[in-house]
């Protein structure tokens, strides 16, 4: 119990720390709750050998969700924009695929890996989108479009609990929409299929 909350704390240090270098990137202050990271869990692939793509993972606090809620180590991808970040998740979890690098361009990053991954059954995203341009947003929406599976779908949780659509996903169809309180600050979470 003791080593768990040292760990949460050191998480929540280290966070912060990154969010006072770089606050429109990191986009919040804190790590996400277990509760938000649940709420992204429930919405993983059925087929346990499907890849799942995390975008903006931080210090792990909803990777290690998905981990719990049944997402294979090595089925996980995911892409982290800051170096220390992406360097010490890889540690935390070492049979998953740490990308150190920009979300914007997940399909060459994707194509690029030693056993390229040409689609996912899932893209879980904590990026920031909100600090981010209109076009830009929709940029990588397009960029997730091509990337997941038919049934695929879009997670995505933001800050701004009252908007019903996400940044830039207006050519997906939404499938659910989720508040959760339980989070500094709360969250909603988005749900998106094709
Ligand atoms: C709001 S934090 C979420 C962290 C973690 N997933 C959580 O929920 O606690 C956003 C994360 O997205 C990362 N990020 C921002 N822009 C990015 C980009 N272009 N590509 C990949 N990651 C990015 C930040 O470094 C930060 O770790």
């Amino acid at each position: 119990m003791a080593k768990k909350i040292i760990a949460a704390l050191a998480d929540s240090t280290l966070f912060l720390r990154e969010w006072f270098v770089n606050p429109q990137r990191t986009g919040s202050v804190a790590p996400s709750s277990p509760q938000l990271g649940a709420a992204m869990a429930r919405w993983l692939p059925r087929d346990p050998k499907s890849y799942v793509l995390e975008l903006g993972p931080g210090t792990g606090a909803v990777t290690k969700a998905l981990l719990k809620y049944g997402l294979r180590e090595d089925r996980l991808i995911a892409i982290e924009h800051n170096p220390t970040l992406a360097r010490l998740l890889q540690k935390k979890y070492p049979r998953a695929t740490i990308i150190a690098g920009d979300a914007w361009e997940l399909d060459t990053l994707l194509a690029g890996l030693p056993e390229p991954v040409m689609a996912v059954g899932a893209v879980i995203s904590s990026l920031p989108l909100l600090n981010f341009p209109k076009q830009q947003a929709e940029a990588l929406a397009q960029k997730i479009r091509t990337v997941l599976e038919p049934r695929g779908r879009l997670v995505q949780y933001s800050y701004h609990i009252v908007k019903d659509r996400s940044r830039g996903a207006d050519d997906f169809r939404l499938l659910a929409s989720q508040i959760v309180w339980w989070n500094l600050p709360p969250a909603r979470v988005h749900v998106f299929q094709k």
